[in-house]
């Protein structure tokens, strides 16, 4: 029998205190912290799929700013004299462009940018605008740099003008700064030849980014998407994919040595998802590499997270290459090893080896202190140990300390996933990265899924994963509630699981290929999803190590069988703090009892607790650009009052969480 007292109104989420057994008793071991909660877990996978790089977080405006593109004035409108040309002084980027004289007083010569998805200006806003160029026969020539607006394009509605004098015969950047008296969504980026106008100018490099940006570097990241990744409090940094890792065939495979050095020359590469799904067709999707791999570096430092390169094993993406040719043979495998342990030493060599020294010359002499290295992204057959051997062998000899992650197929589970566990076992392979983007069931089925994982094997990286709905893969709070479910999982299995990244985390409003994602964009503004949140809240939550903890007096079933609940403990040991995680996924409110057990020896009195709650009113809706707060977190403190005392060691704090809810309580 319940004895139920009032409603405690201060908390919202229907809180009441009971006396006696609620439906669900949470047991909490308090006094014996188990496993260690890594610094790795919960962290970021970054792709760079749905613009997620050039027209997202790399802050470049100008699309196809080298004339590298296949189509080289893909992009570009020209009017009056402008002719392709490729003898330009950047190796790797040979193209540019001559503008010369129209013929006619009346007729002008220039060109005109598209941006990704609109060059877009915001009033009173720096924008940086930069270009190679020289004068070829050393004449004075005049360069007109504008913002416009195409609704508006006439003379007087030009939103900001620029001047550049160029006269020198040899190769010099010049740059000027444009602040536009209006905002436009849709602009265009102008550059023509003025007065006089017969002359001969030639222009390679054209750039333009918001002199705001990430830290304030100069032409680095878009400040909005890299704060939320700081935001998240991210463990662990994947980067550059996914398939582009492994590229549609082999020439297409991401190749860090050629997205490091002076951007200018940086070699465009394709990048994959541009033709994958027909229906989501983006034939002007191209890699600059300016966000290369010195920068996913430094970003992974400003941000707090341990970086994950992940290279290429010399397999092309095998679910567009089923031919053994189109993979590199392992015999020849040496470049692409090299490519691993130069990456190593571009990393962390000292400053007096080849790939240090160009480390420091970029700017960081410090070493970026690299841990950890995958190899291969979602590779499966006899063909992926074949290729991975020889690297372990390599990297282990050169450097014993650097963990090496595996891979088990594309798939959650099944017969690739059989084979391959066992194999990078045997390899040696320090962590296995899963992948599973997975319907509800699924995932209301695999909250204990590590419970019984061999303890003496490598260990878990959740490396992509997100639930998604029958016929709706996008992202709506349902899907982030049963993420936060299958979570708890993962912190009760804190001994096994050291990695978890989410699905991609970036994707433009205009361009994407692939949902659901962490974050969502156009070029003003970005929203962070539900899902964005159910990370948010383990990484800014997730302890020193996991507790303990029965449901009922039964071990947490991590399915739908404990009444929807599913749950997790941890203790932090720096703050003193108990964090309990409960998601209740089922249709009903749920009384839930929190006992904090053993706490005689350890503490007398709990006297600060809080309650951070993610719902919705509507299961299937999330955040959008009009309404990024349509789903987000709230944080309420439990009044002290409601707290009891600790009564023969043990701590006892009822409450009901209102359905699909997911809480996190912390007892302090
Ligand atoms: O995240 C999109 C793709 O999903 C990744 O490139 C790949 O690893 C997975 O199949």
């Amino acid at each position: 029998m319940k004895l139920r007292l009032p409603m405690l109104a201060s908390i919202g989420m229907a809180a009441a205190l009971t006396v006696g057994a609620a439906d669900n008793v949470l047991n909490v071991q308090a006094n014996k912290p188990g496993a260690p909660i890594q610094p790795t877990m919960y962290g970021l996978f970054f792709e760079d799929i749905n613009y997620a790089a050039d027209g997202g977080l790399y802050a470049e405006m100008v699309k196809n700013r080298s004339f590298e593109f296949p189509q080289n004035l893909m992009g570009w409108v020209t009017y009056g004299n402008v002719t392709l040309q490729n003898d330009g002084p950047f190796e790797r980027n040979p193209h540019y462009v001559r503008l010369g004289s129209a013929g006619h007083n009346d007729k002008h010569t220039g060109l005109e940018n598209e941006g990704f998805f609109g060059v877009t200006f915001k009033k009173d806003q720096e924008y940086r605008f930069s270009v190679w160029a020289r004068s070829p026969k050393g004449e004075k020539a005049t360069l007109r740099v504008e913002l416009v607006d195409p609704a508006t394009m006439g003379e007087t509605h030009v939103a900001a003008k620029q001047e550049i004098t160029v006269e020198s015969a040899d190769w010099k950047q010049y740059e000027v700064t444009l602040k536009p008296g209006e905002s436009c969504e849709k602009g265009k980026l102008r550059v023509f030849l003025s007065k006089p106008d017969n002359v001969t100018v030639d222009l390679e490099h054209l750039s333009m980014f918001p002199v705001d940006t990430w830290k304030g570097h100069k032409n680095g990241l878009r400040k909005d998407l890299a704060q939320a990744l700081y935001d998240l409090n991210p463990g662990v940094f994947r980067f550059p994919g996914g398939c582009i890792v492994e590229g549609t065939d082999l020439p297409t495979r991401y190749q860090w040595k050629n997205t490091v050095g002076p951007v200018e020359n940086r070699p465009v590469n394709e990048n994959r998802w541009h033709y994958t799904f027909p229906h989501r067709f983006y034939p002007d999707y191209y890699q600059s590499g300016g966000l290369g791999f010195y920068e996913y570096f430094l970003l992974s430092e400003e941000i707090g997270a341990e970086p994950l390169p992940v290279l290429s094993v010399g397999l092309a993406c095998q679910f567009q290459n089923r031919d053994a040719k189109a993979h590199v043979p392992v015999d020849e495998l040496q470049p692409y090893i090299q490519d691993a342990l130069d990456l190593i030493e571009f990393a962390n060599g000292d400053t007096s080896t080849k790939w240090g020294a160009l480390r420091a010359e970029m700017g960081h002499p410090a070493p970026f202190n690299l841990k950890l290295i995958a190899i291969g992204n979602e590779q499966w057959g006899p063909e992926y140990p074949e290729h991975l051997a020889p690297f372990v062998t390599a990297i282990r000899k050169a450097y014993p300390d650097i963990r090496i992650v595996g891979s088990s197929g594309p798939d959650s589970e099944g017969e690739q996933f059989d084979y391959l566990w066992p194999e990078m076992k045997k390899l040696g392979a320090d962590l296995v990265d899963e992948h599973f983007y997975r319907p509800e069931k699924w995932f209301l089925a695999q909250g204990n899924r590590y419970d019984n994982y061999d303890r003496k094997g490598p260990k878990v990286f959740a490396g992509e994963y997100a639930c998604h709905g029958k016929g709706k893969k996008w992202n709506h709070f349902n899907a982030a509630l049963l993420e936060a479910a299958f979570m708890t999982g993962l912190e009760r299995n804190a001994d096994i699981v050291h990695m978890a990244t989410y699905a991609p985390l970036f994707a433009h409003v205009e361009g994407w290929q692939w949902r659901p994602d962490m974050i969502w964009f156009d070029n003003s503004d970005s929203f962070r999803t539900a899902s964005y949140y159910v990370q948010q809240l383990y990484a800014q939550n997730k302890g020193s190590n996991v507790l303990p903890l029965t449901m009922n007096g039964k071990p947490v079933a991590g399915n739908e069988d404990q009444n929807g609940l599913f749950a997790s403990a941890v203790i932090d040991k720096e703050t003193g703090e108990y964090i309990v995680k409960v998601a209740n996924t089922s249709d009903t409110p749920q009384e839930v009892t929190i006992n904090l057990n053993g706490l005689k020896k350890m503490r007398q009195d709990i006297t600060a607790a809080t309650v951070t709650t993610l719902s919705s009113d509507d299961i299937n809706a999330d955040n959008t650009l009009d309404n990024p707060g349509r789903v987000v977190p709230v944080t309420k403190a439990i009044p002290a009052a409601d707290l009891g005392a600790v009564t023969k060691g043990v701590f006892t704090y009822n409450t009901t969480l209102a359905p699909k809810t997911f809480s996190v309580y912390k007892f302090k």
